[in-house]
Parts: structure tokens; sequence; C-alpha cells
């Protein structure tokens, strides 16, 4: 029970990894806030009293959301959006293509091609929506004095992602705030820091063909992809009291990959 007395709020946590970090926060003895954007799949986490849905990109509703906590010690920015399905047959397509291809002549073009919503849209979600949930977060930690902040990044901010170019960007834009913020706020007793996971089983990335995830695991020295516990555990690690002299950090649990 390290988690003991901690009121926690995860965000996107109706599915995936954040499901998976709701629920160990909660096996570990904190009372754990369900946020997502779809009402039915936050209410599966924990059950209905824990959910509270709103969608993080829009300060409104963060805002209200977090107008009804009183105390709030540990904050997972965790929500987060990747490819539509047809963009996922588009990104199978053209990295089974390069596997075969000596030299290259499938060309990824997603910048050339990306529309001004889907760029928008991708930092709203990731960026944007990391601020809007930490500034309501900093109105209540502040005064407590205390308080642990865990923002996902991505391997993709770290190496670069060459189908994704825009979720790139939004998860290295939240690495640079995580430092940032970690610094601004350490004289309040406040720690943040990062979790940057490689290749994660999740719906996120159920659509991945199998050829293309066989060939990503020749990347990855332990041979595998990660599972959502396995970033569970990584976040269980910088919200508990283990982690007292870590902020500003990244923790990147990618399997060897990086
Ligand atoms: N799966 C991976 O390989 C991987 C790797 C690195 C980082 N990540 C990051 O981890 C986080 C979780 O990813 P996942 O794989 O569990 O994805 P997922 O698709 O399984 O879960 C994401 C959840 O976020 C919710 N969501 C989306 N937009 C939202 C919004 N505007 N407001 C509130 N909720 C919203 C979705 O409804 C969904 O329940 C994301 O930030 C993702 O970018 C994932």
């Amino acid at each position: 029970m390290r988690l003991s007395n901690k009121v926690a709020l995860v965000t996107g946590a109706g599915s995936g990894i954040g499901r998976a970090i709701a629920r160990r926060f909660h096996d570990e003895g904190a009372f754990v806030y369900v946020n997502d954007i779809r009402a039915a799949a936050a209410e599966e986490t924990l059950g209905a009293d824990r959910a509270l849905v709103a969608d993080v990109s829009d300060s409104g509703q963060v805002a209200t959301m977090f107008s009804s906590l009183e105390r709030l010690d540990i904050l997972v920015n965790n929500a987060g959006v990747a490819e539509s399905p047809e963009r996922w047959r588009e990104v199978n397509r053209i990295a089974e293509a390069r596997l075969e291809e000596s030299p290259i002549t499938s060309h990824w073009d997603v910048t050339v091609s990306m529309d001004d919503s889907t760029w928008r849209r991708m930092i709203a979600v990731h960026l944007d929506g990391t601020f809007f949930c930490t500034r309501e977060a900093l109105k209540i930690m502040n005064p407590q004095g205390s308080g642990v902040i865990i923002n996902l990044s991505s391997t993709a901010a770290l190496a670069g992602l060459a189908d994704a170019p825009h979720y790139a960007a939004a998860k290295a834009g939240i690495l640079g705030y995580t430092k940032a913020v970690a610094k601004e706020v350490a004289s309040r007793g406040i720690r943040v820091n990062a979790i940057a996971p490689g290749f994660t089983q999740t719906p996120m990335t159920e659509l991945v063909s199998d050829k293309v995830r066989s060939a990503s695991l020749a990347t990855i020295p332990m041979g595998r992809w990660g599972q959502a516990s396995d970033i569970a555990a990584a976040a269980l690690f910088l919200a508990s009291d283990d982690a007292a002299y870590v902020t500003g950090q990244c923790l990147s649990p990618n399997g060897g990959a990086l």
C-alpha cells in the first residue's frame, strides 16, 4: 500500500496505460478519479462514482472537472490520441513496403500532406491538455504544499517517429514542459516527472500490422513490446515517496530500445 490516503486523478484512464495506472494506484491504496472523454470507458475502469468525463483539450471542461476536487496528491496527464484507423492502414502499407525496398521508394510524406486541423488536434490533446490539467492541479497542490505530477511523453519525443511528426512534437513539448514546471514548483514541495514509454500493447497500437510489429521487435533488445502494467509500475515509483528526491526527470520503459 504505497499510496495510502492519497487522492489521484488519471486522465485518459478509460483505456490502456491510463486504466492500468488507475487500477494499480487503487490497489496501492489511493482514491483514484478516472477521467476520460468517453463516459462508458471511464466508468468501466473503477466504477461510475470515480468517473470524471471531460475533454482535456477544452480548458472550460478541465476547470469544471477540477472544481469538484477538494484535495489532489497525484495527477497523471495520460490522455492521448494517435492515428485514425484509415491512417493506420496507410502507415502499415508504407512501413511494410519499406521493409522490402532497397533503395526506398515509398516515402512517408507526412508533413507535406498534413492539414492544419490534424496538427492542431494532436497538439491540443497532448500539450494543451497537459497544461490545462497541470494549471488546475496546481491551484489545489500549491496551498497543500505537496503533490506529484506525472506526464506521459514517448520515445517518439526522444528518437523521433517518421510516420507521426505531430505526435513526436507534442510529446517533446511535454518533456520540456515537465522539466520547466518541475523547477517552477519544487519550492512548493511538488514533484513533476515524465514517463516516455516505448512501443506498448494497448488499444492505441492494436492496429499496427503483424508484419510491422515483428519488424519493430528487432529494435528492442528485450524482444517484446511493453505491457500497460510495465508503464503503471514506472508511474507508481514516480508517484510514491520512493521518488521523493526525483523531479524534472524522464523515465523511459522501452525494453532497451533507446
Ligand atoms: N501505447 C503506446 O505504445 C504508447 C507509447 C508511448 C506513449 N504513449 C502515451 O501513453 C498515453 C496512453 O496511451 P494508450 O496507449 O493507453 O492509449 P489508449 O488509446 O489505449 O488510451 C487513451 C485514452 O485517452 C482518452 N482520450 C483521448 N482523448 C482525450 C481527451 N481529449 N480527453 C480525455 N481523454 C481522452 C481515450 O478515450 C482513451 O481512453 C498517451 O498519452 C500515449 O500517447 C503510448
